[in-house]
């Protein structure tokens, strides 16, 4: 006989605002507390909304892939970044959205952007010799320095040009979209987009400036011969194979776009965070320079050693399991859903958290311990396929998964091929969750030629 559904058990939270406080102040903690108290589904109530957080990676399957239609994007953080990306990937729906998506997917294919690799490596050179000729024992602000050089990284793939010159304008614009849609997800009056506050003015501003650099470089290129071979002109040239119709200049906007937002901070985070685990744990930063050493002596890296780099790719994956930067996924229930045995009643917003799940103590042993050979794939192991997806999943998942996974390998190789970077001795970091996992500080470390 079949076990009942029942309503999924609900975290304690007094008052009327519920959890809301607690999830303003420390989300993390309240998913994480959420979860050992209730186990793989749990509700928090915040005020006038429910969250149900989906924790089992087959059921986060469930969602993402096995039942995605019933599942759609719009929660409030979505609608943020809805106004600010409008028709782009990360933020349309249905049948826009899939023809986008076919469309766009040759770009970002695994081979089309190997070409891209010596522009990362060439990049990162540029900024580790700025860091040397700097004084001895400089220190840095891994943060922004990671934040300047993915930018450089994505609009060189994107558009050819170097846009960090207009890293101020650019990261600006983008930062306070990120920040704008993150306070609409807590607030508990949301402030509505068109409403003439002084933070709508702020991100309008941002947005026209942003659309004015892209827009022109959409006009150059129509107009001119000029034919780079980047992300851009791939999009340009790409035609849906139905109906033969490329995109319009809107649409290559909110897909330029989109692609710097999604880009740009969530790779930054990953290899800040990387650097972090790596000051503080000498043995596993030991044998990644052993293996660099190994690998190129001395030269350059270049897409062809990926596959001999196979240490500082578990290395990367196992910081990302730590610090997963989306650490969370929001989906809105369309109908009635049964998951693990409760009861997700339509209108629900399911939480799944990548940061969470990278914890669950079934398929991780000692969770909290950084330990790049979990991802050894001499060692079995029965781990489910969700239970690591700091890229997401289903048809959802990450269109630039290939090209973050290139850019990390590669950036971490040739910074580490030259250099270590030192935390102050017994200095720890926090985390401050936005929509992405950011630090609570700049992480400010002491880079030192090796
Ligand atoms: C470490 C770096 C990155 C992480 C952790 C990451 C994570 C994610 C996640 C979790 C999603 C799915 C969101 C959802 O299902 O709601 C996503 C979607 C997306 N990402 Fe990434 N991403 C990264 C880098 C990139 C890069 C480098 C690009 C582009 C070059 C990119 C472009 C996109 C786009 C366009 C989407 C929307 C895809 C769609 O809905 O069809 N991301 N990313």
């Amino acid at each position: 006989m079949k076990a009942p559904v029942r309503a999924a058990p609900t975290y304690p939270g007094s008052g009327p605002l519920g959890s809301l406080p607690r999830f303003r102040r420390d989300p993390l903690a309240l998913l994480m507390s959420g979860f050992r108290d209730f186990g793989d589904v749990v509700r928090f109530r915040l005020f006038t909304r429910d969250l149900v957080l989906v924790a089992h990676p087959n059921d986060v399957r469930w969602v993402l892939q096995e039942h995605t239609g019933n599942y759609n994007k719009r929660t409030r953080g979505f609608e943020v970044l809805r106004a600010f990306l409008r028709e782009g990937l990360l933020t349309s729906e249905g049948d826009h959205w899939l023809r986008q998506r076919r469309i766009a997917q040759p770009a970002f294919h695994r081979t089309r952007i190997a070409g891209f690799g010596a522009s990362m490596t060439q990049a990162t050179s540029e900024m580790v010799d700025r860091w040397l000729t700097a004084s001895a024992s400089e220190e840095v602000d891994v943060t922004t320095e990671m934040m300047r050089l993915t930018l450089r990284i994505v609009g060189e793939a994107l558009l050819s040009t170097d846009v960090s010159h207009e890293a101020d304008r650019v990261g600006q614009a983008l930062n306070l979209t990120l920040r704008r849609a993150n306070e609409a997800i807590g607030r508990i009056i949301p402030v509505p987009d068109w409403w003439p506050s002084p933070a709508n003015r702020r991100l309008r501003a941002a947005m026209r400036t942003l659309d004015d650099v892209i827009l022109e470089i959409i006009a150059e290129r129509r107009a001119g011969d000029a034919d780079p071979d980047d992300l851009l002109s791939m999009l340009m040239q790409a035609r849906d194979e139905d109906t033969g119709e490329g995109m319009s200049d809107a649409q290559l906007r909110d897909e330029v776009m989109t692609v710097f937002l999604a880009g740009q901070e969530t790779t930054a985070l990953a290899l800040g965070w990387t650097w972090y685990l790596l000051s503080q744990h000498a043995s596993v930063r030991h044998r990644l320079h052993k293996e660099i050493d190994a690998v190129l002596s001395g030269r350059t890296p270049t897409v062809s050693d990926l596959p001999r780099l196979g240490y500082v790719e578990r290395v990367i994956k196992e910081s990302m399991r730590l610090y997963p930067p989306a650490w969370v996924i929001s989906r809105c229930a369309i109908e009635d859903d049964t998951i693990g045995g409760y009861r997700i009643p339509a209108g629900s917003i399911v939480l799944l958290s990548p940061y969470v799940t990278h914890r669950h103590p079934q398929f991780w042993t000692h969770p909290d311990r950084f330990d790049p050979d979990r991802f050894d794939t001499d060692r079995k192991t029965d781990r489910p396929p969700f239970a690591h997806f700091p890229f997401g999943g289903g048809p959802r998942q990450c269109i630039g998964n290939n090209f973050a996974m290139l850019e990390l390998v590669l950036v971490v190789t040739t910074i580490a091929q030259r250099c270590a970077l030192d935390l102050p001795p017994g200095k720890m970091v926090g985390t401050r969750p936005s929509i992405t996992l950011r630090a609570a500080e700049p992480i400010r470390m002491r880079v030192s030629p090796r």
